[in-house]
């Protein structure tokens, strides 16, 4: 027997200025299931579950909970209907403790009554149940961002919801992580919760969700059980036509060493030595926590380095500042791009073209036609989903956020491009994008550092890789010798 209808949201339009965001929108939600919505960026998905948590308003449709029209106007309301929600941007209290932050807001429910001591000791437990290794009065701001997704999962599910809907909630989780959310999920669902999951990873669908919802332009597109579809359905659905092979890798011959890294030491990583060559990609592969970004963050000048060297064709370069690692040739695409990479008050254009700014200005006159060929073209290449390169970045949806980013540091025309996790939070169609946007690259000569913690991804776009733990060099392969579990083998400490 099919469970129980938990909440309906039919005819939902929303628009803003210049967009058309949901259009006659329809979703539903059974108890206990695990619904997946899926779209390409910008296809509204995060729109519809603002809607629905009361962050917006709607411009027509209607919301039925438990078979009665539900009145959402606040976030308030929401919690008031048992709506709880992770949302795809982190929202914790950075100054304040995780225990703080998970109590935060929470006069009713299990959190009632409870002493200082009592919240210390309820939220490490918690802690403790996902296996963290973290302690419960830790500051939020000393947590890497797969730890604080960690807590806001944490926090959404220590409620008495009884709906949750999680906005792309693995996308900075390693597998052990992701495995233990999903228990979580299971536990939730046994409970009757309803759960709303969004995720670009589509190998999730088979693993965790019943159903699921596809959108395209604003629009519904189809609902489907899991059981009874194909991943290749699904993409056709998404983007209404087929995409085509992934990693279309043209490996270039060369043996020309562009950058040579020799034991970078610092309070991360360890006597860490590789070498760059000219139109290669490197992957770095690890798992969350190995030393992967703070190698990067090291060779870029984010990070103090302790001891080591860095060559640059073969000359020393000193590099104590990000602008240091600029001056070298060297871009890096941020794993937290929202935290370090944009200016969200700020069109696409500009954002686009900060970097390479000074390149156009002359004598005070700001050269706008090569400015806006350059916000043009980025904008086009990496098809970001926006009214035009006037649109404030801080409005797109997170897909599209990230693709600015790539596009900012493409802008720079680096030498050497290090890409930290690219493809986090991009759509199955745009992923394809920028593989092709990365062997072309490679192609003229540009050399790339791939972190990744997608492993189709590294073996596919990769000449060789790297696989760091524990802050150190475990291994180098060659890209006929790295496959999943000789990649893996090296990541974990057996
Ligand atoms: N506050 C806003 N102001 C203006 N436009 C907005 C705003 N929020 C969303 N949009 C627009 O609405 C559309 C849908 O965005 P939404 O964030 O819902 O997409 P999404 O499906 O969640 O995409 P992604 O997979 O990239 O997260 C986009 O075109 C986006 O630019
Ligand atoms: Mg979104």
């Amino acid at each position: 027997m099919k469970e129980p209808i938990l909440l309906e949201m039919n005819g939902i339009r929303k628009t803003f200025p210049g967009v058309v965001a949901l259009d006659d929108v329809h979703l539903d939600l059974r108890a206990g299931e695990v619904h997946a919505l899926l779209g390409e960026n910008g296809a509204g998905k995060s729109t519809l579950i603002k809607v629905l948590g009361g962050i917006y308003q709607r411009d027509a449709g209607e919301i039925i909970i438990n078979g009665e029209k539900a009145d959402i106007q606040s976030v308030k309301d929401a919690e008031r209907y048992g709506i709880s929600i992770i949302h795809q941007e982190i929202v914790l209290v950075p100054e304040m403790t995780i225990a703080d932050n998970i109590f935060l807001g929470k006069e009713a429910g299990p959190a009632a009554n409870i002493d200082r001591a009592g919240m210390l000791k309820k939220t490490q437990e918690l802690l403790d149940s996902f296996d963290m290794g973290l302690s419960a009065s830790a500051k939020i701001s000393s947590l890497n961002i797969a730890q604080q997704q960690m807590v806001e999962i944490i926090r959404a599910t220590f409620s008495e919801a009884k709906i949750i809907v999680m906005d792309e909630p693995t996308s900075s989780l390693s597998d052990k992580e992701v495995d233990a959310l999903f228990d979580t999920v299971r536990r939730l669902t046994a409970q009757g919760i309803g759960i709303i999951y969004i995720s670009h990873r589509m190998s999730e669908l088979d693993v965790i969700a019943d159903r699921v919802s596809v959108y395209r332009d604003g629009k519904y597109v189809a609902t489907k059980e899991v059981k009874e579809t194909t991943v290749d359905e699904l993409v056709t659905l998404m983007v209404g036509r087929e995409v085509g092979n992934y990693y279309n890798r043209t490996y270039n011959e060369c043996d020309e060493t562009v950058l040579e890294v020799r034991g970078l030491t610092n309070k991360k990583v360890k006597n860490v030595s590789f070498s760059l060559k000219k139109g290669e990609i490197l992957g770095f592969a690890g798992l969350v926590g190995a030393g992967r970004t703070e190698t990067m963050r090291a060779i870029f000048g984010m990070d103090p380095v302790e001891s080591g060297e860095i060559l640059i064709d073969g000359k020393p370069v000193s590099i104590h500042s990000s602008k240091d690692a600029m001056a070298a040739g060297i871009g890096l695409v941020p794993e937290s791009r929202r935290e370090e990479g944009i200016f969200p008050a700020m069109t696409i254009k500009f954002n686009e073209t900060v970097k390479v700014l000074n390149e156009f200005i002359h004598t005070f006159r700001v050269d706008h036609k090569k400015e806006n060929e350059i916000a043009d073209k980025y904008m086009h290449d990496l098809s970001v989903r926006a009214p035009g390169t006037f649109a404030l970045v801080g409005n797109l949806s997170g897909g599209n956020q990230q693709k600015v980013v790539i596009a900012s540091w493409l802008a720079i025309q680096p030498k050497i491009l290090i890409m930290d996790e690219p493809t986090r939070g991009i759509d199955v169609g745009a992923k394809a994008e920028i593989y092709a946007i990365m062997n072309e690259l490679a192609k003229n000569g540009v050399s790339i550092i791939m972190v990744s913690s997608e492993l189709p991804e590294v073996i596919g776009m990769s000449d060789r890789v790297v696989v760091m733990r524990s802050g150190e060099i475990s291994a180098v392969l060659d890209r006929t010798e790295a496959d999943q579990v000789t990649i893996m083998k090296n990541a974990v400490n057996i």
